[in-house]
């Protein structure tokens, strides 16, 4: 291995390059850099490479001298990128040694901050600037030990997980399967939590679902990647998506070979009018990411309408219908039309992501399909997380953790509108009666990137809405307050506040 690396082209190789391969570790495009967001995009970048273990512990990066003169960017930009990486541990920086991996690397990393695929694809760790379905989308790092308040949307408090009633839940499981139960599981999912998972959305969603119907699934994100395969199998190419929407889930149906066609929205949900010839349509309509708007019952009519005449699937995503404040709950979509309705559930905002479990109700014509696609691609998903959260669901103690959690996630956004209450009047705050984050909304002219820029400089994380538009809108703050205790919060308001009466 040598230190060298040298520019390209109109690209740049930067890091180590491997002697025996003669590969390039990091391949960084400057033209692919948000003006505005120059340090966050090379930040993602080098952490995105760790983590696909192209840059391995002890590669040497090029001083931030010589790699901003090879970027184009000021030196201070590259300064700020290594330093973030080194105070969250990623890089370390010694005199004479330079700045090297010193991150274990991929086994150890943990998963993006907004819960959705927002760094490259093992082994792409280059990312691409065409927007190709392998794309390494920006996003900001966050980075524990820089940037003191991350504030970014789809974040539940962590340090809540009931991890008590999840030890005692999975040692009960692990006594009561049988030696059988440890053979390949039901790719459908286990009986016993299918059941439970029927009988809930039953109580809490209104939806009459047997255990029959359910599959269970690595997350909203197995259950969409299932959808979506067997749409592109069927010779789908276009799927129907909020604009703005979240990010995450344009890039997730990009990445599974389909074309996502954007949809506005407006205060009824999305325009169902601007439906077309799409194959489906993806949506939230109990709380639209990120605006917070309820699909209205007109919009859901119209929804319908148009998924039964065209054979279009619709796709509802459940993420967070549960956090509920000072409204009365929604119905799901699925209750109204089963017969054209996936509906799509997740523990990811009410226990915690890391658990990767979810649900998928599909119109039974499509069971069998997504069955054979979910066992050909895992053989099925581990029984004893599966039987453990059934366990608590039968016990009552996620829905009493449920209204804990509620609770202080009322408090955290009263805390947080609180500090944020000299917004100036040109700013307008959306979606406070539910969810994990709200948005503000900002006049025409103002950059919501630099805005976030200059947020994350005052050691907050927020993303700007423009990150979760197709199509160009009004600019924006997504800004989550689940995951912060209520001084912060309030802090936080009154940094954001200031910002925006100076932008
Ligand atoms: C809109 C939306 N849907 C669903 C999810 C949850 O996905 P998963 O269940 O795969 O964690 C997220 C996570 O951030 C999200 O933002």
């Amino acid at each position: 291995m040598t230190d060298k690396w040298f520019p390209r082209k109109s690209q740049y190789a930067v890091g180590v390059m491997d002697q025996s391969t003669g590969s390039d570790f990091l391949v960084l495009d400057p033209t692919d850099a948000p003006p505005r967001a120059r340090s966050a995009w090379l930040a993602v970048r080098i952490r995105a490479a760790i983590g696909a273990g192209a840059l391995t512990r002890g590669a040497r990066l090029p001083s931030s001298r010589l790699l901003a003169a090879d970027l184009g960017f000021a030196r201070g930009t590259v300064v700020a990128a290594y330093q973030e990486l080194t105070d969250a541990g990623w890089l370390s920086s010694q005199i004479g040694a330079g700045t090297v991996v010193s991150h274990p690397g991929p086994s150890t990393i943990n998963a993006p901050p907004t819960g959705w695929a927002t760094e490259s694809a093992p082994g792409s760790a280059t990312g691409s600037a065409t927007g190709s379905a392998t794309e390494s989308p920006l996003a900001y790092p966050s980075p524990p030990g820089r940037v003191r308040l991350n504030l970014t949307p789809g974040r539940p408090d962590l340090a809540f997980m009931p991890r008590g009633p999840w030890l005692r839940a999975t040692q009960q499981a692990m006594r009561s399967l049988a030696h059988e139960d440890f053979m390949y599981p039901d790719p459908q999912g286990d009986l016993c939590l299918r059941e439970e998972i029927a009988a809930m959305l039953h109580r809490t969603r209104g939806m009459a679902v047997e255990a029959g119907h359910v599959i269970i699934t690595a997350g909203v994100s197995q259950a969409t990647a299932l959808l979506f395969e067997v749409l592109r199998r069927g010779g789908a190419s276009d799927l129907a998506v909020e604009d703005p929407g979240s990010r995450g889930l344009h890039n997730h149906v990009r990445h599974w070979g389909l074309t996502a066609q954007p949809i506005p929205v407006d205060d009824e949900g999305l325009i169902a009018e601007c439906l077309g010839t799409e194959a489906g349509v993806l949506l939230t309509p109990a709380h639209q990411f990120p605006t917070g708007v309820v699909l209205s019952p007109r919009r859901r009519q119209h929804v319908i309408r148009w998924a039964r005449s065209t054979g279009a699937v619709i796709i509802e995503d459940d993420y967070d219908a549960e956090h509920r404040y000072d409204r009365a709950p929604v119905s799901a979509l699925h209750g109204l039309a089963p017969d054209c309705t996936a509906y799509v559930g997740t523990v990811s905002k009410t226990i915690a992501p890391g658990l990767r479990l979810g649900w998928l109700i599909p119109p039974v014509d499509r069971l069998p399909q997504l069955v054979a696609h979910k066992d050909a691609s895992d053989r099925g998903s581990p029984i004893l997380p599966q039987r453990a959260l059934a366990m608590l669901l039968r016990s009552g103690q996620v829905t009493s953790h449920l209204r804990r959690v509620k609770t202080r996630q009322r408090q955290r956004r009263d805390a947080l509108l609180d500090g944020m209450h000299s917004t100036p009047h040109d700013a307008t705050i959306h979606g406070v009666a539910a969810g994990l984050h709200l948005l503000v909304t900002l006049p025409e002219h103002v950059d919501d990137l630099r805005i976030a820029e200059e947020l994350a400089e005052r050691d907050i994380l927020v993303e700007a809405l423009s990150l979760h538009r197709i199509r160009p809108g009004h600019p924006g703050l997504v800004i989550g307050y689940a995951a912060n205790t209520p001084d912060e919060l309030r802090d936080a308001g009154r940094v954001i506040a200031d910002v925006l009466s100076r932008a």
